[in-house]
């Protein structure tokens, strides 16, 4: 049985539990469309990842054969730091790559913003003669871009507008500035990185929690599917430990987005595992012997050196970073 689970967003609109991640070095157009043949419906992009024209393509190709019709598909993109105060721009460019004349959800992808290259729109970044990255002025232009959102927001062009690896820190100043509390918070999550009292604070203000990395990302660098635990619990459960790690989000109400490029692993990505009580709390407890471990952190684009007011001063931690 596939995962069929979707939750109700703070705006009335409802987000598929289970996302096809994209961030994709090969393979995207196809694994788009076997995931939606196989029941996503929930795909996840970002001008970052470079993949939104082959997404675009796999949704084109499901939607003409007639596997699904586009009001019944959650696509998610995101707005790129250099876009900061260029919201309108990036969302053209999103919606001209994948082929579509709206999105269901709008983020601001980090809560940062760069300085663009005026000769290179698409530029990810400029440095310094020293090399550091150059950011605006302020450290507050990135709601400057969350605004720009709801703007789009009200021209129809996104249905929902959230947020992505914004901390409570970072959240509390977004939320005393804008009209419209985020519908979603996108964060890497994964039982080496479980960001309980981030998780409770985004739940607390009604904001869905989408976790991202969740089989700890493509590095390679976690090893998660080697944890005895993770390994026991499938064995239990006869299944993946990939299942295993999926399910354990949306058995506790998180949507959650697996990246693969193969077509065999996004069929058995999507499967639902009915984890018990002890296999949710087994899950929730491995961190204390591991230490948590983060896969993804650009700590060029931490400004401060806080990683971004994501706290986890309360435990021993590693950081095993996804780039340098
Ligand atoms: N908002 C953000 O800042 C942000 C940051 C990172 C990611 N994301 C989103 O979250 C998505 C997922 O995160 P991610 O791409 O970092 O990585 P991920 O989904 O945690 O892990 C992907 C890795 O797991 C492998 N894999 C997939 N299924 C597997 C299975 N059943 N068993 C064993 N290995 C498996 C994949 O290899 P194969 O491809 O060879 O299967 C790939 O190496 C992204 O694609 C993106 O959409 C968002």
């Amino acid at each position: 049985m596939s995962i069929t689970d979707s939750f109700k967003l703070n705006d009335g609109h409802s987000i598929p539990a289970l996302g096809l991640g994209t961030a994709s070095d090969g393979n995207v157009e196809e694994v788009v469309y076997a995931a939606i043949k196989n029941g996503y419906r929930h795909i996840d992009t970002a001008f970052i990842y470079g993949s939104e024209v082959d997404v675009g393509k796999g949704i084109k190709r499901a939607i003409d054969e007639e596997l699904v019709k586009r009001e019944n598909l959650f696509v998610t993109t995101k707005v790129w730091p250099t876009f900061y105060n260029r919201v309108s721009e990036s969302l053209d460019i999103s919606l001209k790559d994948l082929s579509l004349d709206y999105v269901d959800l709008l983020l601001v992808h980090w809560p940062v913003s760069l300085l663009a290259d005026s000769d290179d729109p698409r530029a990810i970044y400029l440095v310094n003669t020293d090399g550091s990255v150059r950011y605006s002025d302020s450290l507050d232009d990135w709601i400057t871009t969350y605004k720009q959102i709801e703007e789009e927001k009200l021209s129809g062009r996104t249905k929902s507008i959230g947020v992505s690896n914004v901390s409570e820190v970072y959240l509390k100043r977004l939320l005393d500035q804008v009209k419209t509390v985020p519908a979603v918070n996108q964060f890497e999550i994964h039982p080496y990185l479980p960001q309980k009292k981030e998780i409770e604070f985004n739940e607390k203000h009604g904001i869905l929690v989408t976790a991202f990395s969740p089989l700890g990302s493509s590095t390679g660098a976690l090893k998660l599917h080697e944890n005895p635990i993770a390994v026991e619990i499938a064995q239990k459960h006869n299944t993946s430990t990939g299942s295993v790690l999926i399910n354990w989000h949306v058995s506790q109400k998180r949507a959650v987005l697996p990246k693969t490029r193969s077509i065999e692993r996004v069929v058995a990505n999507g499967m639902k595992v009915p984890l018990d009580q002890g296999d949710l709390d087994k899950l929730d407890k491995i961190w204390l012997q591991t230490g948590t471990q983060r896969a993804i952190g650009l700590r060029w684009l931490d400004k401060n050196g806080d990683y971004l007011g994501f706290s986890e001063d309360d435990i021993e931690h590693k950081h095993i970073w996804a780039k340098d």
